[in-house]
């Protein structure tokens, strides 16, 4: 693979310059020698940042499984692709070759097709962490259907809302999931969100918890069966480079999720070529990435990346405090992990434990660990530096987003010196860029700016399923001709970049983006609620948690303050998902707004985090006295 590997710091400057000097060649020739092509390209990138219009690799036809798969058959058939842990330790693990994962893909795809889905048609996936929703992703691209697979923690409302957003014609789901001591009634979560969504024309339900559900006839079949009778070999469908791989939803600031839409060559050349220098890929290396694949980490490396470099990547169906805060470590010993990658709020978690719980296992296989999700703070870095990597493996901050297809801040392992809290240095191709609330560009060292990149690179996200307006607003409006991430960072006298958070109204909650509209609708749907606005404010494992500010109709109502903490975290349960509940309701008698009637929301996150002295100028407030009183009653 040649012009692949980053090697030194020296290579790194030197691949670095030519790729921001001249892209095109850069990244034909990476696509050129590491993949394999049904019809090659006529340019490698158009593009337009003010209309936010990517074309990668113009014209080329490909299949993304067939480089995730069929090209790796002759020389790894038999290496394993995919190792499944599941939730309980004593059920055991199941292994998967190349050869076999080409037959359950290909079965998958068979059933598909057998059940009429075809080419741009999109697909549901609504699994736990098991085997099936990889071969499911798998078997959608293998066919050129449009994957959009919904995190198993989202509420039936969730799941119908962004079904409906997309018209998928069909579900792909599961009786039930385990997930540590719990099990997951995702059927039954299905059904109420069919009752909204009328599209669904077919449901393939998984047996994993062999749970009774009811089946709607006609409409619900058992995937077993159906699989037993597919062909085990498949036709891999001839894809234009620009055909739509999958749509990933992900928040926004209005109540309405975004579906983030990826495209297939950019996307493919883009996270091979990440996944093979961030984790420093070695031919028989067992990866391990704990993300869930409801989310684009688990999309881009657990499957995609690891896959098209013909890695071995662990599945894993269970949590790290299952059946004892030991887990993660007991799965690296179990299946001598080399690389693992995984978010700083379980870190956190981990780390808060006794230290025995992961003293008596044994380590060694680490070569490279990784973070991605939210910033990760000092105290957290060395935890995970010392007690995982051993102070011996290079841990690597992954800055990325669900819109960037890949990472695009990372250092690479044995290359980039690594310093704690900096995601350190842009990947080749990406050309990162702070800009002030003037739009005039950052050039200080340690100043805070909104973070922007100049340049297209081939995993970017194409557009908003149905809305390429608002992704043009959301992403190249703010900063003109450029892409503006919603994150805030600086960057220090070496050129390394630390992140420093949002600067938008999403708020990361143990590594999951929330926008705050839709939490706060979820809570004015309470009949005494007349208004309501969260914000975010530190915690010690999650990040950040959620503090709600709700006014209520009638103050009396007060009293029952218990009660109504409980319904409106109910509301927002069955609206998104438990994953949105508030940690703290303060009920106050009105909100800080200003002439024009926005929420001063910089006031509440002051409050929210303790930082009571400060408020800036208030002067433009409707209801300045209203701030004492909020400060008063803080919880
Ligand atoms: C945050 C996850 C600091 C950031 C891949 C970003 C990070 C959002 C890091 C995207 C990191 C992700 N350091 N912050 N290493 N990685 N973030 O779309 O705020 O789920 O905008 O993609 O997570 O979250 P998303």
């Amino acid at each position: 693979m040649s012009n692949y590997s980053i090697n030194s710091l020296e290579q790194y400057f030197k691949v670095y310059r030519r790729s921001i000097n001249k892209p095109k060649k850069f990244w034909g020739k990476i696509a050129e020698n590491n993949f394999t092509w049904y019809q090659k390209w006529d340019k490698v990138v158009e593009f337009d940042m003010e209309k936010a219009e990517f074309t990668w690799f113009k014209n080329a036809r490909l299949n993304i499984t067939k480089n995730c798969i069929d090209r790796h058959l002759a020389n790894k058939g038999d290496k394993h692709a995919i190792i499944f842990e599941p939730n309980n330790p004593e059920e055991p693990s199941r292994y998967y070759t190349y050869s076999e994962l080409y037959t359950e893909v290909s079965r998958m795809a068979n059933v598909l097709l057998g059940q009429g889905v075809q080419k741009g048609d999109r697909v549901c996936i609504y699994l736990p962490m098991i085997p099936e929703l990889v071969f499911s992703v798998l078997a959608c691209a293998r066919i050129g259907a449009i994957h959009s697979v919904v995190f198993a923690g989202f509420s039936a409302n969730a799941l119908s809302t962004r079904i409906n957003d997309s018209t998928c014609k069909l579900l792909i789901t599961a009786d039930g999931g385990f997930r540590g001591a719990k099990t997951i009634d995702l059927k039954r979560i299905a059904d109420e969100a069919l009752m909204r969504s009328p599209g669904i024309e077919k449901v393939l339900v998984v047996k994993r918890t062999h749970q009774d559900i009811p089946m709607t006839a006609g409409r619900d079949m058992w995937l077993q069966p159906l699989l037993d009778e597919a062909d085990v070999t498949s036709k891999a469908a001839v894809m234009d480079a620009e055909d739509p791989l999958f749509i990933l939803y992900t928040s926004g600031s209005t109540g309405k999720p975004k579906g983030m839409v990826h495209t297939t060559a950019g996307y493919m050349v883009f996270t091979a070529y990440t996944f093979k220098n961030i984790f420093n890929y070695q031919p028989d290396d067992i990866y391990w990435c704990t993300a869930d694949i409801g989310w684009i980490t688990g999309h881009s490396y657990t499957i995609y990346g690891p896959l098209l470099n013909g890695a071995t990547t662990v599945l894993f169906e269970g949590i790290p405090s299952y059946p004892t805060h030991s887990r993660f470590w007991e799965v690296i010993q179990k299946h001598g992990v080399n690389q693992f990658y995984t978010a700083p709020t379980a870190i956190r978690s981990l780390a808060k434990e006794k230290i025995e719980f992961i003293q008596n296992f044994r380590l060694e296989s680490l070569k490279v660990i990784g973070s991605v999700g939210e910033p990760i703070n000092e105290e957290a870095w060395h935890w995970y530096n010392d007690h995982v990597g051993n102070k011996r493996c290079p841990l690597v901050d992954t800055w990325w987003q669900t819109e960037t297809g890949g990472i695009v801040i990372s250092a690479i392992p044995f290359v980039t010196p690594t310093k704690p809290t900096y995601a350190s240095l842009p990947f080749p191709g990406i050309k990162p860029v702070l800009m002030d609330e003037l739009r005039n560009e950052i050039v200080k060292n340690q100043q805070i700016g909104n973070l922007c990149i100049e340049y297209p690179w081939p995993g970017i996200a194409r557009t908003i399923w149905g809305d390429h307006q608002r992704y043009i607003d959301t992403y190249f409006t703010k900063f003109p001709g450029k892409y503006f991430s919603g994150d805030g960072a600086l960057r220090d006298e070496v050129g390394y970049y630390r992140i420093t958070g949002r600067v938008d109204d999403v708020i990361i909650v143990s590594g999951h983006n929330l926008g705050t509209a839709p939490i706060e609708d979820a809570i004015n749907e309470h009949q005494t609620v007349a208004e309501s606005a969260v914000v975010g404010f530190p915690h010690d494992i999650k990040g950040n948690a959620l503090y709600g500010f709700v006014v209520l109709k009638e103050t009396g109502l007060w009293r029952d303050r218990n009660n109504l903490v409980k319904e409106i975290n109910q509301l927002i349960s069955d609206q998104i998902g438990a994953i949105a509940r508030l940690d703290k309701v303060q009920f106050v008698s009105g909100l800080p707004k200003t002439r024009s009637g926005k929420i001063m929301r910089r006031i509440l996150r002051n409050i929210a985090s303790g930082e009571l002295t400060d408020f800036g100028d208030i002067t433009t407030l409707v209801n300045p006295e209203i701030v004492e009183e909020i400060k008063e009653g803080r919880l």
